[in-house]
């Protein structure tokens, strides 16, 4: 029932790299010329960075099309967090290749973190490929574009202490006009020793708190209700004025954006079990629209693994973590992302994992089993001993006890009326709404007539699955 990567109850932008990667288009006119297709795999800081390029890519007059033979200009913008996501991606470039032979005019572009971590390498494995842009770079992509057309293939992929593209207004693509997304840092200087990202991405470093409100204000007058505040650590933000003179850390950037109106949302992710402090705790508890949502990635329930993984906390530091939100937010809800038959896991320490479902009663995880990468500490120090069937076996006890989990989660829902914001219609039937409550679970309810997608209503919980709610209109409680 799994692939390499097992998504549950995936609400968030994150995407099942296994899968073909989504296809961005526009909700905003921009110009008609020459036309690029985009598609993006891997974080949802990839879908964020895929939106910057788009300005940017609307700056030099391309527009943008779903249709990839219809593209002057393809992009792909590349994750390469496990072997899988790499191997998907290559699959694709087989695809353009073939369209290229067929149209020799077209441009291919790799961006992302493929186009970082193999630089060059890239190029000469992949010879069809015009461009290769690391995600540093990418205000570079017009000089790299003009050269392209002149038939010299180009390289980027220096990163940046200082980027964050603050200043470019990203063009929301596939949007619902509802749901948005806004990074607030890049990077991550946290060398999780089986993690890609610090290779990647470069070193961390946060954006102008005023541009991440001025954008979540922005949004929201443009009618955006829910908005996500992304980066790899969000709990290590820290930004300070060039003059010294004002700090910020992450509780107060919440709480500046929680203050943008009382109608938006906010969410965050990811969080780091070292990192969260009870000062954010309390920030998400003293507003109502900061959503009672935590996603808290615990990797390993075991402490010596968590060593090894160098995740800088211990089995008891992430349970009183969990017991912290629970006393200050009683309401929250907690996620996790997992990683089994890290470099030599016993049976015993994965019973630690699975324990630690049971004690933090996850809503929801992104389970996966590890994948060894080149250049990451774990690669370099640590052997990759567990055999591929048992780190598959652990994974599907996991998942098993992740589906029973959210299930006993979910039930306890049931009699709850939430306040929900109106995402559109359920996949089901266009008789029905589909909307998130602030702890991230999605209900599906009857339509009532007046009520239209980006609305609040409420609804009460009458049955449950380990996926969804189903609910009815009530009023308010
Ligand atoms: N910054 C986030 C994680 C980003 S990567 C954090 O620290 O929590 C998303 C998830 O991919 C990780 O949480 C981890 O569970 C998984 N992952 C990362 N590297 C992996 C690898 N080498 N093999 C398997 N899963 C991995
Ligand atoms: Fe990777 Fe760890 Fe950084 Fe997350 S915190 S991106 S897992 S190094
Ligand atoms: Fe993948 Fe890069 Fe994100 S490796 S998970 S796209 S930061």
């Amino acid at each position: 029932m799994y692939d390499d990567n097992v998504t549950l109850l995936g609400v968030k932008k994150e995407i099942d790299e296994s899968k073909q990667g989504e296809v961005l288009y526009f909700d905003q006119n921009v110009s008609t010329g020459r036309k690029f297709y985009i598609e993006s795999y891997g974080c949802a800081m990839n879908f964020s960075d895929s939106e910057i390029v788009a300005s940017i890519l609307a700056g030099e007059g391309f527009g943008p099309t779903r249709e990839m033979d219809q593209a002057d200009l393809i992009l792909v913008n590349t994750c390469s967090i496990r072997e899988k996501a790499e191997d998907t991606v290559r699959n694709r470039l087989k695809i353009f290749n073939s369209l290229k032979t067929k149209k020799p005019d077209m441009m291919i572009g790799v961006l992302g973190c493929m186009a970082e971590r193999l630089k060059s390498k890239l190029m000469e494995e992949e010879k069809l490929v015009d461009i290769v842009v690391g995600p540093d770079a990418y205000r570079d992509l017009p000089n790299l574009l003009a050269k392209a057309d002149e038939g010299e293939r180009g390289i980027n992929v220096l990163l940046s202490r200082e980027e964050t593209y603050a200043d470019i207004s990203p063009l929301r693509l596939d949007s619902n006009g509802i749901v948005g997304f806004i990074s607030i840092m890049r990077g991550c200087d946290n060398m999780c020793s089986f993690c890609v990202v610090p290779f990647t991405r470069g070193r961390e470093r946060s954006r102008d708190a005023y541009s991440i409100v001025a954008e979540a204000t922005d949004l929201y007058e443009r009618g955006f209700r829910d908005i996500t505040l992304l980066g790899q650590n969000v709990d290590s933000y820290k930004w300070s004025n060039p003059e010294g003179t004002e700090h910020v850390n992450f509780a107060q950037l919440l709480e500046r954006v929680a203050l943008v109106h009382p109608d938006l949302r906010v969410r965050f992710s990811t969080s780091h079990p070292k990192d969260i402090t009870d000062e954010v705790l309390h920030t998400i508890a003293k507003y109502e629209n900061i959503c009672k949502y935590i996603h808290l990635p615990v990797q390993s329930g075991n402490s010596r693994i968590l060593e090894l993984m160098n995740r800088t906390y211990d089995r008891e530091w992430y349970m009183e973590r969990v017991d912290s939100i629970y006393r200050i937010i009683p309401d929250c809800t907690i996620s996790s992302d997992m990683i089994t038959g890290f470099c030599t896991e016993t049976e015993e320490e994965h019973q630690d994992t699975l324990s630690m479902i049971r004690y933090a009663q996850y809503s929801m995880s992104y389970m996966f089993f590890y994948s060894e990468r080149p250049g990451t500490l774990a690669a370099k120090k640590l052997k990759d001993d567990i055999p591929e069937v048992i780190k598959k076996r652990r994974l599907q006890e996991i998942v098993d006890l992740q589906v029973e989990t959210s299930l006993q989660v979910n039930l306890k829902d049931i009699g709850k009326t939430f306040k929900v914001l109106i995402e559109g219609d359920s996949k089901r039937s266009n008789l029905e709404f589909k909307g998130r409550n602030s702890q991230n679970k999605m209900i599906n309810f009857p339509k009532r007539d007046g009520l239209k997608a980006g609305e609040y209503t409420w609804v009460k919980v009458i049955s449950a699955t380990s996926g969804s709610l189903r609910g009815e209109i009530v009023d308010q409680p």
